[in-house]
């Protein structure tokens, strides 16, 4: 299993450019099951998490071409991939790969929809919490699904189609607006989402299907509107930037000092952990084509933070911002309201010399003045690239195993953060 070894102390200069959002990529690359025409992704992150669903479309049916430049051809940042689900072979997504990733449990909302049937594994347990599917079950049960769970599978059904109806999300949930968005393009007549997610990838999904024939309004707000038609046609669709990796970098950046350029991104994708960053001493201010970061001068200050939906702290941005408040000149706390266990990074960074106590959802980060480097294990996605940011300060050698986590994730990231000073490598074994 592959790590990453970094030798803390550098600033980070240069410029860093920012992928296609792997969190619209997986539930657009979805969508192209809705479809008999091809759906072409321009601007598609080369990750694991894509590679695996790629598998697992491959699985229903799902055809796939790339064009423009592969994994490990130089300046190759983006690929264009076309999506050709002509016919669907298979209407099952088994265990094996669904427990493999979360978001392939989303393929029920389109093949519910277009083949009136679909049997999809249940997700099975998630280090970061237990991350149920009642609301995607409700959802599609409201628009006229029947569903019944068997041996560990969600059978659903929808003889002579899905039903257009007035649905509330109990809970704002990312995937559930998406599948259930998805589902209601097929659906007879009118579908009002309310308690919708608003993340711009929520958005970004609804400017493709609208590409694809649907008709959507309000994707953005907290009521979406679908009123269903026949049938979709392909489309051609620019994933949106990572507004995580975005954030991400200019936490890192805060944390190491320097300036950088992130760009391909842009400060409205996420306007609460700009503001955050701002007042922790980071100056982020829009450029052309991006975002400039570096520090205002005065050291790192605590700052709470409190996870929310969108457009609230995201919640994929807490652990590296946990990292960042380790060294800030005072106390912060931050409380997670979105998981029940998204605190496993907490134990990891105590290991490089951060000071941190949990008390059920809230963590008090009290800000020490250096951090020493040791080996620390990622224990997932975002965890791992918290554990990477305080390594950039850590005296000395901290070595990040597991780093399989990062990948699903981060593209190329021992390079980005290298080419702009970092002393970053990744040991093959
Ligand atoms: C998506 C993102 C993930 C992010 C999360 C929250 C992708 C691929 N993943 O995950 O990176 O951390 O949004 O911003 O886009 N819930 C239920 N019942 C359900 C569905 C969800 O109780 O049927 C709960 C979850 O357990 C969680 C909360 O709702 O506590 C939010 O989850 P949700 O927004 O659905 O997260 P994901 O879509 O899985």
């Amino acid at each position: 299993m592959d790590r990453i070894r970094i030798r803390g102390g550098n600033e980070l200069n240069g410029i860093i450019p920012i992928s296609g959002a792997k969190n619209a990529t997986l539930p657009l690359m979805i969508a192209s099951l809705l479809t008999d025409d091809t759906l072409t992704l321009e601007n598609v992150p080369h990750l694991a998490d894509v590679e695996q669903l790629t598998r697992i479309l491959g699985n229903h049916g799902v055809d796939f071409s790339v064009t423009g430049k592969r994994l490990r051809q130089e300046s190759g940042f983006g690929r264009t991939i076309h999506f050709t689900a002509r016919n669907i072979v298979d209407t099952t997504a088994p265990y094996d790969l669904v427990s493999k990733m979360r978001a392939s449990f989303w393929v029920i909302g389109p093949l519910l929809a277009r083949m009136h049937e679909a049997k999809v594994s249940l997700p099975g347990g998630c280090a970061i919490g237990t991350r149920p599917v009642d609301i995607f079950i409700d959802g599609l049960r409201a628009l006229g699904a029947d569903i019944d769970i068997e041996a560990g599978y969600v059978v659903a059904k929808a003889k002579g189609g899905l039903v257009g109806n007035r649905y509330r999300l109990p809970k704002v949930s990312v995937g559930a607006t998406h599948v259930l968005m998805m589902a209601a393009t097929l659906a007879k007549g009118e579908t009002i989402l309310e308690n919708a997610a608003r993340e711009p990838e929520i958005v970004d999904l609804a400017t493709c299907l609208t590409a694809m024939g649907a008709k959507i309004s309000g994707a953005g707000t907290s009521t979406i509107r679908i009123d269903g038609v026949r049938s979709l046609s392909g489309a051609r669709h620019r994933v949106l930037p990572d507004r995580i990796e975005t954030g991400t970098y200019a936490m890192a950046v805060a944390m190491t000092g320097g300036d950088v350029t992130l760009t391909g991104t842009s400060v409205d994708l996420l306007p609460t952990a700009v503001e955050t960053l701002a007042r922790a001493g980071a100056v982020v201010t829009p450029v052309e084509d991006g975002i400039r970061v570096y520090r205002n001068g005065g050291g790192i200050s605590p700052v709470d933070v409190v996870t929310d939906p969108y457009p609230g702290f995201p919640t994929d941005l807490q652990a590296q911002f946990m990292a960042l408040m380790t060294r800030a000149s005072g106390t912060a706390s931050i409380t997670e309201t979105i998981f029940e266990n998204r605190f496993m990074h907490v134990q990891e960074l105590a290991r490089l010399g951060a000071r941190i106590q949990l008390a059920g959802q809230v963590a008090r980060i009290e800000g020490v003045p250096r951090l020493k480097g040791a080996p620390v294990m990622a224990t997932d996605l975002r965890a791992s690239v918290s554990l990477v940011i305080a390594g950039l300060v850590a005296e000395g050698d901290t070595e990040v195993s597991r780093v399989y986590h990062l990948d699903r994730g981060f593209e190329r990231l021992e390079e980005k953060l290298g080419r702009c000073g970092a002393e970053i490598e990744r040991i093959s074994s």
